[in-house]
């Protein structure tokens, strides 16, 4: 035993003496009954990709263009390696050895994205591309196959470049085409697909109506497209899950909900002023979104609004910058997700002032956020370790919407993909997923399902290929782009398979991380 495990193991010890469990035992809690580091029975293990990011396959056999195909064609330098994903990971041929690799993890879900464009080439359902349709029932059989539960991402971030000319998401009948290609989706795969998110981390892809360069389209309306984009994915969210709840649930019988992107905010310092711009940065980045769905009042936060509004009058503006829901709208979007998707990554110190550009975002949430520098960085500049911060947000999501379940839909970490013995990934699974189950068995958060990002290597939109977040490698200089597991995938297998994060990994006290 290493002196590691020898450590561990006498803190759970201790533990166990503290909450009441017999020496030698693993400590249970008072709440579940569970020992602190086991899942509930039940609990979801997967991992995440999304269709851009693996697929190729541009345009095959049919598929139509998306927004990210044509930006990354127009502007080929704008990744960091100049690399695009008309070939990827080359999943539109080698879906079968994502399987494997799923299979091989012991992971009971996989959650992957429909490419709106191969199904629906021209964004509406006047062009149905029947290969697109037999690709998705393809990789589904092949999954439930091996045991292994499709959870289907509906929408992320490849948008048919035909939909764009209309002005994309700023458009708000784009909400209409969002439902009808939902609509198609639900046809054709429902009967064996139970598990829906609508969207994928809006905060994040409207920036692609805020600044160039940062996402597709790429649309220069900062402070204004983005809020636009934003009202139109709310409306188009609940149009797909009226549509499900009201047609489809009935005899498919499965789940709908939002994945919504959340980092945790840790006040900079103990004034009572940075406290309140650390919760108003969740609230311009997950509340923005989450509060329509989720809270028992439905509509934009109060912050957000008053504050936008405010900006919007000061700058000699005839309308706000966030549009306005009506009263039936309003009550149209809330209460509509089933679970409440969360990706999680990475925490910020935030303080209370003001930076960012006239209009913008970030200039309407009044805060400062800064780096969390004592924590150990990953290969992606945003992206620190830092496992307490997942026990935080899930905790802020629980107080701030309770009665919602849970599903963490990723999670995860980058290196420079220049080894298979990945040490660093294996810390931040075991330390988040340490965090995870102490949220759930000591803090009595419910939390469904946990996925990892990425079940392989993929293209990480503009920094390319050179940030690697798989748990298995996939060799881009290859043709073949041959999958090899890493070190992390063993450890993945091993917390799956036990449902459990194994003493020798669990990180009993918060405190150190
Ligand atoms: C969130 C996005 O959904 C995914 O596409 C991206 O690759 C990961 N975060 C890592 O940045």
């Amino acid at each position: 035993m290493s002196r590691r495990q020898e450590v561990l193991l006498a803190v759970v010890a201790a533990l166990s003496v503290l909450l009441g469990a017999p020496a030698g035992a693993a400590p249970t809690t008072a709440g579940s009954g569970n020992a602190v580091n086991q899942f509930p029975e039940g609990f979801l293990f997967g991992a995440s990709s999304a269709a851009y990011q693996i697929e190729g396959g541009w345009n095959a056999d049919g598929k139509g263009e998306s927004i990210w195909d044509r930006l990354l064609h127009t502007f080929p330098n704008l990744t960091t390696d100049g690399r695009n994903g008309d070939v990827a990971a080359d999943s539109y041929h080698k879906y079968k050895e994502d399987v494997e690799a799923l299979a091989s993890i012991g992971a009971n879900f996989y959650r992957f994205s429909i490419s709106w464009p191969r199904i629906l080439p021209t964004g509406d359902t006047n062009v149905i591309n029947q290969a697109g349709i037999d690709y998705y029932n393809n990789l589904i059989n092949a999954l439930l196959e091996k045991g292994i539960q499709p959870l289907v991402t509906i929408y992320h971030w490849d948008l048919p470049f035909e939909l764009q000319k209309l002005g994309g998401w700023t458009n708000p009948r784009i909400a209409e085409y969002y439902v009808q290609y939902a609509k198609v989706l639900f046809e054709n795969f429902g009967d064996r697909v139970k598990l829906w998110i609508t969207i994928n981390e809006p905060d994040m892809f409207t920036k692609g109506y805020a600044t160039w360069g940062q996402q597709a389209p790429s649309v220069n309306a900062s402070g204004i497209g983005d809020y636009q984009a934003g009202h139109t994915v709310l409306l188009a969210h609940a149009g797909a899950w009226h549509l499900y709840d009201e047609h489809f649930r009935p005899t498919q019988k499965g789940k709908i909900g939002i994945t919504l992107n959340i980092d945790w905010s840790e006040p900079a310092t103990d004034s009572a002023d940075d406290a309140e711009a650390a919760e108003r940065s969740l609230q311009f980045t997950g509340g923005l979104f989450a509060h329509p769905i989720f809270s028992s009042e439905g509509d934009y936060p109060s912050v957000v609004r008053l504050r936008v509004d405010a900006n919007s009058k000061a700058e000699g503006r005839g309308v706000s910058r966030l549009p306005s829901f009506t009263t039936s709208e309003v009550e149209y979007i809330r209460g509509t997700s089933d679970f409440f998707g969360l990706n999680h990554y990475t925490s910020w110190y935030v303080a209370d002032g003001v930076e960012g550009t006239v209009p913008s975002k970030t200039y309407d949430s009044g805060t400062i956020t800064t780096p969390m520098t004592e924590y150990p960085l990953t290969y992606s500049a945003w992206l620190r370790v830092i496992p307490s911060g997942i026990r935080k947000i899930v905790n802020w999501v629980s107080k701030t919407y309770p009665g919602h379940p849970i599903l963490i839909t990723e999670n995860g970490c980058s290196d420079d993909g220049s080894t298979l013995d990945d040490q660093q990934r294996i810390e931040y699974y075991t330390g988040y997923l340490s965090e995870v189950v102490k949220a759930i068995n000591v803090d009595g958060v419910d939390v469904i399902g946990y996925s990892a990002w990425s079940i392989i290597d993929n293209l990480e939109w503009m920094a390319g290929y050179t940030n690697h977040f798989g748990v298995f490698r996939v060799d881009y200089d290859d043709p073949d782009r041959p999958r090899t597991a890493k070190a992390s995938a063993s450890v993945l297998k091993k917390i799956y398979e036990s449902n459990s994060v194994p003493l020798e990994y669990f990180t009993p006290d918060s405190s150190s991380t």
